[in-house]
């Protein structure tokens, strides 16, 4: 089917303001998103799958103004730093948004004229409470106590001149969306917003703010700064071209084939923007309103939302780099059930890993492939009518029926519960061996066929199951095609039994290794603490030192005045000789998403091809100093041996670079 005669699907992620700690809760959203948007992309349909960051805001002005950026220059680091989290996930989307971006500036300005010239929008005077981190203005009644009603902070009292979106014309329609249609979800979220924001009134909303300057003015009244909400969510529209001068009908062609959106996706917190004042603002340009827009659970770290400014983050290049991409994707898939909030746990996570992904399907592939090479030489084919066992319907029903199983759970965004379907069928499949048992059937020359059957049929689920699996763990599902010797599938089109003609099987490395979760658990314990609390208590050195004979005790120094050194672990990436010098390497490290060049002194002891690939400890935060001509910018740690050689201080066991030593 060409592109053009596909039936569109525009699935979207929030833009997330820009962090300096990507966390596992920004991957939940945007990995669920990836895997729905895979899965509508195999069912045939013209996906486009959007993400992006949020970047304006008091909030980036002022954390750019104390790193003394710019805060453009502040946000392109942070971004960088997003593009490779998703890079890293394997995050398939079409298009990245960024509110910075000068076309949706431009946009969002016309946005705004437009519904200046609508009326939908007027000056006036604000009198009442204000909540600086979430930038909203409040009523008295609305500010129950003096705390917002968003985020639960302190409010204070504000008066301010500002621009009014007129959100109570819009009460009516908003609440008759809201309870009448399938538009919110899940349901419980509808209540939330009936009961909190429209049963009683709804009030005008502040559109505009002058206490701050990094954001959209307002065309034509440069003081006034568009409110970031009314930045943000315009991105959904923005990043398809609308222009908002003209009518639907003069829209360019990606409005028309992707708006509205069939899916806007977000966390709890944030429903309220999106199913009160966006559908009103879409109501206000004479916009078709999106067709979904779900508000999913929390993970949470003992019981509170993970969240950089509350530091319980858990973060997804140090879990990615230990257990592999897909093992992460799968676990928040599979253990989080879509809607609800689910307590981060890393026991869980592991436990999952090594029941589904290695016992379970690691094995049925490890154990049909072995089989197919001891009894068949790798080649199986299709049976004839009638060949095989008493077991094979059943079995071979489940096979066929799993597609639709999957649909049916992802038509209600029940991700975790379309895998544990998936799943179900790779251990009906380890139970269909132990009822068939190959091994009795290889001994007895008469049952040729129905062994050749049985394999056929284990490797026509693997089959299926990988197909279904390819919008969840795509690197996984790739990883079985090529062991199945098939190629990789486009479409979900023969994701049913009795498709192949003939296998020709490859026994590969195993897909997932067993972890032994204690020592695991104890390895990442420094890592992976999210208070940073690392448990190795510093030890002072019993070492004494002679100065004119005397024995004296090294320079005390606090704690405090110890962490003002900082420590990160590095991987050399590159190491050379510097010329004319016989002491000096200079390395090329990498310290998470940075790459810093080094020089070091441990030539007469190590050969730069021996140390690609090691870890180091990097003080990190070392005034760059020039060597032999070369900055080097930080110093690694190296112990001396009783040679008086330099010996590299290196992490125990794996941990990623950028880590911090503690
Ligand atoms: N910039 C706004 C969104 C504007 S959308 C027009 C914003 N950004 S955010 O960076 O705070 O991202 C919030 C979103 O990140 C949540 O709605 C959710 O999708 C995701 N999550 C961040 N932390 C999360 C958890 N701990 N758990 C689940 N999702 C999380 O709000």
């Amino acid at each position: 089917m060409s592109t053009t005669q596909k039936k569109p699907y525009y699935i979207t992620t929030p833009i997330y303001y820009p962090s300096g700690k990507w966390h596992l809760g920004h991957c939940y959203t945007t990995v669920c998103c990836d895997a729905l948007a895979r899965f509508k992309r195999l069912s045939g349909f013209d996906v486009y799958y959007l993400t992006g960051t949020d970047e304006h805001g008091l909030n980036i002005q002022e954390r750019a103004k104390a790193a003394n950026k710019s805060p453009q220059e502040f946000v392109d680091e942070l971004v960088a730093g997003i593009k490779d989290l998703w890079k890293l996930l394997n995050i398939d989307y079409d298009g990245f948004i960024r509110t910075t971006d000068p076309s949706h500036k431009k946009i969002v300005q016309g946005i705004f004229k437009r519904l200046q010239d609508s009326g939908d929008i007027y000056k006036s005077k604000y009198k009442g409470q204000y909540c600086t981190p979430c930038e909203s203005f409040w009523t008295t009644t609305q500010a129950k106590e003096k705390k917002c009603p968003d985020c639960g902070r302190a409010t204070k009292e504000a008066e301010e001149e500002c621009y009014f979106f007129k959100l109570s014309k819009y009460r009516d329609r908003l609440l008759k969306l809201l309870t009448e249609t399938d538009f919110l979800e899940p349901k419980t979220r509808v209540n939330e917003m009936v009961n909190n924001f429209l049963k009683d009134n709804l009030e005008d909303l502040a559109v505009s703010r002058t206490s701050f300057t990094h954001g959209i003015k307002v065309a034509g009244d440069e003081k006034h700064v568009i409110y970031v909400w009314i930045d943000a969510l315009s991105n959904y529209i923005s990043a398809l071209g609308y222009d908002p001068t003209k009518s639907w009908e003069q829209q360019p062609p990606k409005v028309k084939k992707y708006w509205p959106a069939d899916l806007h996706m977000m966390a709890k917190e944030i429903v309220r923007f999106h199913s009160i004042i966006w559908p009103a603002v879409l109501m206000a340009l004479e916009l078709p309103l999106p067709k979904k827009a779900y508000g999913h659970g929390w993970l949470l770290f003992d019981g509170d939302k993970m969240s950089k400014s509350k530091g319980n983050v858990v973060d997804p290049f140090i879990l990615s780099e230990r257990y592999g991409v897909d093992a992460i994707r799968y676990c928040l898939l599979r253990e989080i059930s879509f809607g609800q909030d689910c307590d981060y746990s890393t026991e869980n996570f592991l436990n999952r890993i090594n029941t589904d992904l290695c016992n379970d399907l690691g094995n049925l592939l490890k154990r049909t492939t072995a089989m197919s090479r001891q009894y068949f030489d790798s080649k199986i084919k299709k049976p004839k009518k009638g060949e095989g066992t008493e077991f094979d319907l059943d079995f071979t029903k489940k096979i066929d029926g799993l597609l639709k199983e999957v649909q049916v759970k992802l038509d209600k965004l029940e991700l975790s519960r379309a895998l544990e379907v998936i799943l179900e069928l790779v251990s009906n499949a380890n139970k269909y061996i132990d009822l068939t048992r190959p091994w009795l059937l290889a001994k007895d020359k008469a049952q040729t066929s129905a062994l050749n059957a049985v394999l056929y049929n284990l490797l026509e689920a693997l089959r299926v199951v990988a197909t279904l699996l390819m919008p969840f763990i795509p690197s996984t599902a790739s990883k079985i095609f090529d062991s199945l010797g098939l190629d990789i599938p486009t479409d979900f089109k023969n994701a049913k039994y009795a498709k192949t003609a003939t296998y020709s099987t490859k026994e590969n490395e195993p897909l997932f290794l067993r972890l032994d979760v204690k020592k695991e658990l104890e390895d990442l314990e420094l890592t992976l603490n999210p208070n940073g609390t690392a448990k190795n208590e510093v030890k002072s050195s019993d070492k004494k030192s002679s100065n004119n004979g005397e024995q004296s005790q090294p320079t005390q120094i606090t704690i405090d005045e110890f962490f003002k050194t900082q420590l990160k672990v590095a991987k050399v990436i590159a190491a050379e000789k510097v010329e004319k010098a016989d002491k000096l390497l200079k390395l090329t490290l990498e310290v998470g998403q940075e790459t810093r060049t080094v020089v070091s002194g441990i030539a007469t002891s190590y050969a730069p091809q021996d140390l690609i690939g090691k870890l180091v400890v990097l003080v990190a935060n070392l005034q760059p100093a020039k060597l032999r001509g070369i900055e080097s910018q930080g110093m690694i740690l190296c112990a001396t041996n009783s040679d008086g050689k330099p010996i590299i201080v290196t992490p125990e066991s794996i941990v990623a670079s950028g880590v911090e030593v503690r």
